[in-house]
């Protein structure tokens, strides 16, 4: 069993995706370990939209259309570079998380729903299940919310696009650590 500092360490972001299946029920059973993220609100902040099936990523293709397209003539374009991007990992999940309109409270919540998800991040690598959380400009649009009935008090905190992978990348280095950790 690998360490909890060789996952951190090790874990990579994967953009390339492979068409190798990933279960659902072993991604439903790494989210419930990654609900024990901390979280400092009554209820867990995030929600979790999870997608596999071809007809879910034409629903996704379709909301990225609705959100990016000015021009009628773009929308082709826009639909197969979407689909090319997202298509081929088996299972993307959109995290959301509930905000309320006030900053301490919805500060929290972005805060946990982040850790939820570098967990779920960890917890995949230790599954050899990689992935990468994209934040892509029209995940802040309501236009593309609205076509995946995603609630409007929700705040899409990233998606994330599951994969096998075989190749990993070198790490990309980190700062030194007495760049930012400073003596107050
Ligand atoms: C909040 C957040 C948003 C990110 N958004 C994107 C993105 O939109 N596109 C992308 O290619 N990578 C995205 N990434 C992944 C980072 O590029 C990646 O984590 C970083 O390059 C470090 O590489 P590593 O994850 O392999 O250590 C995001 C990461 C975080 C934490």
């Amino acid at each position: 069993m690998r360490s909890i500092a060789e996952i951190i360490q090790s874990r990579r972001s994967i953009k390339k995706a492979t068409e190798e299946p990933i279960s659902k029920e072993t991604v439903l059973h790494l989210i419930e370990i990654a609900s024990f993220a901390p979280f400092h609100s009554k209820v867990e902040p995030w929600e979790v939209y999870m997608m596999s099936t071809g007809a879910q990523k034409e629903k996704y293709v379709e909301a990225v259309v609705k959100a990016n397209c000015e021009k009628q003539e773009e929308e082709q374009k826009i639909r197969e570079s979407t689909m090319a991007k997202i298509g081929t990992a088996p299972i993307t999940l959109i995290i959301t998380s509930k905000i309320v309109g006030n900053e301490k409270k919805d500060f929290e919540a972005i805060a946990a729903t982040s850790a939820f998800i570098q967990n779920l991040q960890l917890l995949g690598w230790e599954e050899n299940i990689g992935m990468i959380w994209r934040t892509n400009k029209y995940i802040f649009s309501p236009l593309f919310c609205e076509a995946l009935g995603i609630p409007s008090d929700e705040k899409i905190i990233g998606t994330l696009h599951l994969t096998r992978f075989t190749e990993v990348k070198e790490a990309k280095t980190r700062r030194e650590i007495t760049s930012y950790v400073h003596e107050l």
